[in-house]
């Protein structure tokens, strides 16, 4: 079974094939990072214009790079949510038109299983149950994976989102939209300075709080009579530190409340490398495993969603054509 992945629900225009026997056979991506960067934030009615530019160049060249017809694809799957509305509709409405012409299936896939589910791309895949931790630009959620298809939220975020906090972060540095990358290169180059609170660290439940630690970045920052770099680096580091450290005890306290031994990490921040450290050290000292995606299927791909398409393949439909998005969709809603 050949399954064409698309996805397009904020600024990356991501598309994949993935084989039911091969496994991923290729991906390609169109970044609009440059396109926003200007503006501070994602432009939605750019990110659409700019995945109607791309999305169809983007399928002739995976098509040809991979020398397999249109005509040879089993199914489609496409992000259906959540997202941008605009950017969402660009996706559907080719996956689903395209689906039509060709008289095959079509799977509506959640943004959200896609990350939770790119780990299993790797050779080494994390076996069910696990607890996966989904960090990305809009969530922050500890999730109790029973089996694909059946996700229990145990821990949310109550405000920011990991890499909202990241971007803002970023932005009080003067460092360029979406910046969760390029803080923590600059925190590379800092040292022990500052002390930054640990929202929630030693709370009961397993929710997360950031936009706290957001404010005592812009605090300290307005303390600083001249802002100079060594400085920024300093607080990039006291704040990769101070996330890192509540990401990750609530993971570990997580993981005790389910008894899983099985921890996989994804979305956007699941790129960051301190995060990564320290997870891996703690997992050899107090014996589970930790499964990360490739650095390039952390962020928005379309790898996933083929992937999560296959898995789901079970959902898909044909004859039932419809170019309906859900911008706003809970996981536990699928
Ligand atoms: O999963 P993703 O591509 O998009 C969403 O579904 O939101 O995640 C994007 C987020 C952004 O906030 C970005 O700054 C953050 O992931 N991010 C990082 C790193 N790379 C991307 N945050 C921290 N460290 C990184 N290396
Ligand atoms: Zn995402």
């Amino acid at each position: 079974m050949l399954i064409l992945g698309i996805e397009s629900s904020c600024d990356e225009t991501g598309i994949a094939i993935y084989d039911s026997n091969k496994g991923l056979l290729g991906h390609t991506l169109h970044s609009q990072i440059k396109l926003h960067s200007s503006y501070g934030g994602v432009v939605p009615e750019l990110a659409s214009r700019d995945h109607i530019k791309y999305i169809i160049p983007l399928i002739d060249q995976l098509l040809k790079n991979n020398s397999i017809s249109i005509n040879s694809i089993d199914s489609i799957a496409y992000t259906a949510g959540p997202g941008l509305s605009g950017a969402l509709l660009v996706g559907s409405t080719l996956a689903e038109a395209l689906a039509y012409s060709l008289n095959i299936p079509s799977i509506p896939v959640h943004h959200l299983e896609g990350h939770l589910l790119a780990p299993l791309l790797e050779v080494e895949k994390p076996s069910f149950p696990f607890l996966a931790l989904l960090v990305s630009g809009g969530h922050t959620q500890l999730i109790d994976v029973k089996k694909i298809g059946e996700y229990n939220i145990i821990g949310d975020t109550l405000d920011d989102a990991a890499g909202e906090a990241f971007d803002k972060t970023a932005k009080l540095l003067g460092l360029s939209y979406p910046g969760g990358a390029a803080l923590s290169e600059l925190a590379e180059k800092g040292n022990f300075e500052f002390q930054l609170p640990r929202p929630l660290i030693n709370s009961h439940g397993l929710d997360f709080s950031f936009s706290g630690l957001k404010t005592a970045v812009l605090t300290l920052v307005k303390k600083q009579s001249k802002l100079t770099d060594e400085i920024k680096a300093n607080i990039a580091f006291a704040f990769q530190e101070s996330i890192t450290d509540v990401l990750i005890k609530k993971t570990i306290k997580g993981l005790e409340e389910t008894g899983y031994k099985n921890i996989v990490v994804s979305g956007g921040v699941g790129a960051n490398m301190k995060l990564r450290e320290k997870l891996i050290s703690r997992s050899k000292l107090e014996k589970f495993k930790v499964y990360f995606p490739k650095l390039e299927f952390c962020t928005d791909n379309g790898a996933m969603i083929a992937l999560a398409g296959y898995l789901r393949a079970h959902l898909s439909s044909k004859n039932n054509y419809k170019f309906s998005v859900k911008p706003r969709w809970r996981l536990s809603e699928i």
